[in-house]
């Protein structure tokens, strides 16, 4: 039996892969391996003699399957050293960075807008961008025949030969969802509606598609004061500094009195500067919202009165962000989109500041 366990055990040291090792394991412990067989002949013993032997060629046996088992483990871990040698891995290469996107200029002053208006207790209402006439005109107190209808040069969808039907619209401003949100809310109330609008037009300051930003505030006493408080609030917020703002008498069928405002401005070398000098620039319409429209709308002109008014977005982003010419905000130009975007996590906050 030493004979038997010092040749093994030097055997299975010798070993070099887990293939001689499990025929070494069958040669000694496998069903007809030498050591089994000893175990057979246990049978023929005396008992004395077989209480003697037994112990010792199960102690035998114990002792090849552990030296096996544990030359197992030293040639997998050995395999494995070799393995990681050559996939040697160098993790302090830097890693290949990946173009991010930037936040369109447009995106960025809605936002901007929305933060503003917000403060000021105004919610944000939308509607679709294709509109039945009567939200986009008739509601709004522009009925069939009222050259407005003809000056917005208006897209109209398609109807079948004989469907007599008004055609719909691409909504020309934001003011049909004046309508809409005094039907679903009622009366007072504060709300803003940024949006998409479509007019046929296209030149250095007129796209086909364009962005506005309409605002409507309805109450018992809300008058014209309270507009031009909120306006130069919202102008000296967004610019970043105080702008005076110059209400001229106007006309849009929807407000009575009407009002356009200007913004007060400079221009030095060709860039116009805003909130400084002596020049006005007009960049909104607005009013006390016409008794028709209230009614329109749901609300009685008797008991309830208001502001509205509607800004032109890209003409903002335009102005404070220095963008001479509005086609190239629809071109997808990644030049330019890198070169005039906004950083994706930089999101516009009043407590924040507005842009940086
Ligand atoms: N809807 C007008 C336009 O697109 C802008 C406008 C003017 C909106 C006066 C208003 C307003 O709400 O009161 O030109």
């Amino acid at each position: 039996m030493d004979d038997l366990r010092d040749k093994y055990i030097a055997l299975i040291a010798e070993a070099g892969n887990e293939a001689t090792l499990e025929e070494l394991r069958v040669q000694a412990v496998g069903k007809k391996g030498e050591i089994s067989l000893k175990m057979r002949e246990l049978g023929k013993m005396t008992p004395e003699e077989r209480q003697v032997m037994g112990p010792k060629l199960n102690t035998l046996k114990d002792e090849i399957n552990s030296a096996l088992a544990m030359k197992k483990e030293a040639l997998a871990d050995a395999a494995l050293d070799e393995r990681l040698k050559g996939e040697w891995l160098d993790v302090t290469l830097p890693g290949r960075a990946r173009r991010e996107g930037t936040i369109h200029p447009v995106s960025q002053v809605m936002e901007e807008v929305t933060a503003i208006f917000a403060d000021l207790g105004f919610s944000v209402a939308e509607g679709p961008q294709i509109e039945t006439d009567w939200y986009n005109f008739d509601a709004l107190n522009i009925p069939g025949h009222h050259p407005a209808r003809a000056e917005m040069d208006t897209f109209y969808t398609h109807r079948a030969e004989g469907d007599n039907r008004p055609p719909h619209v691409l909504r020309t401003h934001t003011s049909p969802v004046q309508i809409r949100s005094m039907e679903k809310h009622g009366a007072p109330i504060r709300i803003i509606c940024p949006g998409r609008v479509y007019r046929a037009d296209y030149d250095q300051t007129h796209t086909p598609m364009f962005h506005q930003v309409e605002g409507l505030a309805i109450g018992k006493d809300i008058s014209m004061a309270n507009l031009k408080w909120v306006l130069e609030e919202f102008f000296s917020a967004f610019f970043g500094t105080h702008v005076d703002t110059r209400f001229r008498a106007s006309h849009f069928p929807f407000t009575e009195p009407s009002a356009e405002v200007d913004i007060q401005c400079e221009w030095v070398d060709g860039q116009v500067k805003v909130g400084e000098g002596n020049d006005w620039l007009e960049v909104l319409g607005s009013g006390m919202v016409h008794p028709k429209v209230l009614e329109a709308g749901g609300i009685d002109p008797n008991e309830y009165q208001g502001f509205a008014f509607g800004i032109g977005i890209d003409r903002l982003a335009m102005l404070k962000y220095g963008i001479p010419d509005l086609r190239a905000f629809f071109d997808s130009d990644l030049r330019w989109l890198r070169h005039y975007g906004f950083a994706s996590l930089d999101q516009p906050t009043l407590h924040g500041g507005l842009s940086r």
